[in-house]
């Protein structure tokens, strides 16, 4: 009888197999700001498979035991070589019918060169997102995983890179109840290595993360910064330069960490004047740069207030999907979305329901653009269980670290449509404290549900929240109309409130009777009819309709929908406009 256990044994009797891959996790204390410091992008065509049965992760393929000790061959299941080639970023579901509706685990492999650097450089893989989870091998070794399915995680591989190297990235987009978000949701399941990859070096001590904002003190004249170093020289002296405003400051950096404000009176950033500054941080011979605006968000009474004038936020909600490329939108998608958006009368808008591509916010930025950034907390989560708010909470702060430093970015929002249960509320106000945690300068929000007994809006997670988000589709799930007035006459909310979601579906070029479900004309009534009375509302601060187009959603099957959700304002491909977009634009250009 063998004491070892045959190769293949393993593999098939393990049901514990996931156990070897528990640790090493990256998450938001790993996070680190990359500024806009060159990268060594490794996009392009990785070798790619789909592993229904994760065999790779059983039979630890990335091990590549070719032969045993006596250089006898094994036979092989995998041929990474000569698999077939997919372009990273991209999600595998748009790439081939064959894999469109594929959940489940894929395997992308690419070789590597490295030429090392300046001794005692770090280097670090980095990636953008990975739909849902990924397992990340270099050499035959676990570097680590990630879960989470749109925030960027990042592995150090100093050291361990030789010339030749050879990368294996497990990615599994499998839809589980345990989740964030779990196995239900009205949006299309994508998979894959949805955004970029890149190797990125440090000098030995660097500049970790990063903060730069105007303090939210209505003067408009102070800027904050922070920052966190990682290495050997810990304590130190740290260079902030604003070459435009010919400042140049210098400040203590203790243990790792430094924080100071400055007197400044810089151009605020605002979507009429995106203004942005170079602004330069330096230690011990690191140097860290990037685009910041400074503008000030704060919460008035009933008001919001940008630079300390009340504003209406004329938003529209939006997936991050292209018809093309799925969730891995193209520079020039995301150009044309914001085109598009500011066509309609926008200066806001809600990126549903998931923390989108850092493209986005950056390009906000440079337009002057407003954004509700979101986590997947969405409907029904195992709130009750305390490794479902970590990941919650750990996405949430991979988001806010990663854009804190965008100007665009307003709201941080905690979740969308929950149930008001006890385990709810104590789960989505323990993120709402991360978030004025890691980012005092940002209202915090929810899309909440009106109670429709009375109707009123009677959330108790409203009480924690900085600016209340309300969906309500009175003309469309809700077909008595007459209750919307009735939901603002029964509700005295002391904060803002944004309608978060209002809509109704909509086939692109099906025309009708206005009160013919799935038309246009029955689209454009229920926008006129919302329009109407959430214009008479004054708490009502900014509307952020369902949806700027049509995507695809695997829970509308019928023969109208076609397995997509189709309360756009514009048709799934973005080249029809419905007539409710002229109604939302006419409403939108009467406020300016
Ligand atoms: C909900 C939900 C959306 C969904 C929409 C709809 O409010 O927030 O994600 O797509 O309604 O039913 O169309």
């Amino acid at each position: 009888m063998t004491t070892e256990p045959l190769i293949f044994a393993e593999n098939i009797h393990r049901v514990d197999y996931l156990t070897p891959y528990a640790e090493p996790q990256a998450d938001a204390d790993s996070f680190i700001d990359w500024g806009l410091r060159p990268v060594e992008s490794l996009d392009g065509p990785w070798h790619f498979a789909i592993d229904p049965y994760d065999t790779c992760l059983r039979s630890r393929w990335f091990e590549e035991k070719y032969v045993d000790e006596a250089g006898r061959p094994y036979p092989m299941d995998f041929s990474f070589d000569d698999w077939e080639t997919v372009p990273v970023p991209s999600c595998w579901n748009t790439l081939a019918e064959k894999w469109f509706w594929y959940e489940g685990s894929a395997v992308y492999v690419r070789k590597l060169e490295f030429q090392p650097g300046p001794a005692g450089e770090r280097v670090f893989l980095s990636f953008g997102a990975a739909a849902h989870n990924a397992y990340v091998f270099l050499n035959g070794d676990f570097l680590g995983w990630h879960q989470g399915a749109s925030t960027p995680f990042r592995f150090e591989v100093t050291g361990k890179l030789k010339d030749d190297n050879r990368l294996v990235v497990v990615v599994n987009n499998t839809r589980r109840p345990e989740n964030v978000p779990m196995d239900n949701t009205d949006w299309f399941n994508y998979g894959g290595l949805h955004r970029g990859v890149a190797l990125v070096r440090v000098p030995a001590t660097f500049i970790k993360t990063v903060s730069v904002t105007l303090v939210p003190n209505g003067e408009f004249r102070t800027v904050a910064v922070r920052l966190s170093v990682e290495g050997l020289d810990i304590d130190g002296r740290a260079e902030v330069e604003i070459p435009e405003l010919g400042f140049n400051r210098v400040f203590d950096v203790a243990g790792g960490v430094g924080s100071e404000e400055f007197d400044l009176e810089p151009e605020l950033w605002s979507p009429d004047n995106p203004k942005l500054y170079d602004v330069y941080l330096r230690y011990d011979g690191d140097e860290w740069h990037d685009h910041i605006g400074f503008r000030e968000i704060a919460v008035n009474g009933l008001d919001i207030l940008l630079n300390g004038k009340p504003l209406f936020l004329r938003g529209v909600s939006q997936h991050e999907e292209s018809v093309a490329n799925g969730r891995s939108l193209t520079k020039q998608e995301v150009w044309q979305n914001l085109t598009l958006a500011k066509e309609l009368g926008c200066t806001f808008m809600r990126l549903a329901h998931y923390p989108h591509d850092g493209l986005v916010s950056r390009m906000a930025d440079e337009v002057g653009m407003l954004l509700w950034e979101e986590i997947p907390v969405y409907w029904a989560i195992q709130f009750e269980k305390p490794e479902v708010l970590a990941d919650a909470d750990n996405q949430l702060r991979e988001l806010i670290l990663r854009d804190r430093n965008r100007a665009s970015v307003i709201i941080w929002s905690v979740g969308n449509e929950n149930p008001d249960t006890d385990d709810r509320l104590r789960f989505m106000s323990t993120l709402v404290d991360s978030c004025h945690d890691l980012d005092p300068t940002r209202p915090v929000s929810a899309a909440c549900l009106c109670d429709p007994s009375i109707p009123a809006i009677r959330d108790r997670l409203a009480d924690k929240l900085d600016i209340i988000g309300i969906n309500e589709y009175y003309g469309w799930y809700e077909p008595d109309f007459t209750k919307l007035s009735a939901l603002f006459e029964n509700s005295q909310p002391t904060k803002p409130v944004i309608i978060t979601e209002f809509g109704a579906d909509a086939v692109t070029g099906l025309r009708g009777a206005a009160d013919e479900r799935f038309t246009e004309d029955y689209q454009l009534s229920v926008y006129q009819r919302q329009i109407e009375v959430l214009s008479t509302i004054p708490y009502v601060k900014g509307t952020t309709p369902w949806i700027f187009y049509d995507f695809r959603c695997p829970r509308r099957t019928s023969v109208l929908q076609g397995y997509y959700n189709r309360k756009g304002l514009l048709n799934a491909d973005k080249t029809q406009r419905k007539l409710a977009f002229g109604a939302l634009q006419e409403w939108y250009k009467s406020m300016q």
